[in-house]
């Protein structure tokens, strides 16, 4: 926590960064991310303690979901990432220093490795009892080939969160999104429907899958998808069949 002393030097240590998480440090700062990172955290449904568990976070960026995680009483989180940290096309182009303000400001023992998703192994990182994927699916090229590594290293539980598209086809389905489709953004590969996200992680071998999030009816996504229109958001089309999905899986 930070002492009163030091509380208006962070203050201005905090405003001279851009974020990407919403981060409460406690004192009355909080980061002014442009994710709404809370809201997020309740969607994912993540167990309420953590208690004597290893936690491994991927794609951690200025590690929200890490520091949760140490705060639900993990015995050791790694915060793994690599394009954010080196502002690859990613993130607002300071590496880690959000990462490490926010670490240094909470007090957090959480470890960090630059890794990226294609290198991580037992080997490499070592094995984690539940392991946080979160919003970095969409963005790999190669995604079975990712969720492969991604469960080398899952001990026990994965928690994923992704972009969902191709929503209401009962096949397991994805779009592909070349040329920024998907919000302008190049670094946005694939959006799979919930059948594809299942049926991808029973393939790296996950033995149960649990779709977390509901998956809205045609109805509300007719509604969401005209609203989206008047807002001049996404286009119809696009906002039907898209959405955000969390999974958990365990081996
Ligand atoms: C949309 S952000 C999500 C950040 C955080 N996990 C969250 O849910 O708020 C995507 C993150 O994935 C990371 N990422 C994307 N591709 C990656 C890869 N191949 N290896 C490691 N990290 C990657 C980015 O650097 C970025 O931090």
């Amino acid at each position: 926590m930070i002492s009163s002393v030091n509380r208006s030097d962070t203050a201005a240590q905090v405003a001279a960064l851009r974020w990407y998480h919403t981060i409460d440090l406690g004192n009355g700062i909080v980061t002014p991310g442009i994710d709404q990172t809370p809201l997020r955290l309740a969607e994912l449904d993540l167990p309420a303690s953590l208690a004597g568990k290893t936690v491994l976070d991927i794609g951690a960026w200025d590690g929200f979901f890490s520091f949760e995680a140490e705060r639900r009483g993990a015995v050791r989180v790694v915060a793994s990432d690599h394009y954010a940290w080196h502002g690859l096309g990613w993130g607002t182009g300071q590496g880690k220093a959000g990462f490490e303000l926010a670490r240094r400001t909470l007090g957090s023992r959480v470890e960090d490795r630059d890794v990226d998703v294609l290198d991580l192994s037992p080997d490499a990182i070592g094995r984690f009892d539940v392991v946080f994927f979160l919003g970095v699916l969409y963005h790999v090229p190669n995604p079975l080939v990712a969720l492969e590594r991604v469960a080398s290293v899952t001990a026990d539980m994965l928690v994923l969160e992704t972009v969902v598209d191709m929503v209401g086809y009962r096949r397991p389905a994805a779009a592909f999104y070349p040329d920024r489709q998907l919000n302008g953004d190049p670094t946005n590969w694939w959006g799979p429907n919930h059948a594809a996200v299942e049926g991808m992680l029973k393939a790296v071998g996950f033995s149960r899958v649990k779709t977390i999030s509901t998956i809205r009816s045609a109805p509300y996504r007719a509604a969401r998808a005209a609203y989206h229109r008047f807002k001049g958001k996404n286009t119809i089309a696009a906002a039907y069949r898209q959405d955000r999905a969390v999974f958990h899986a365990f081996k």
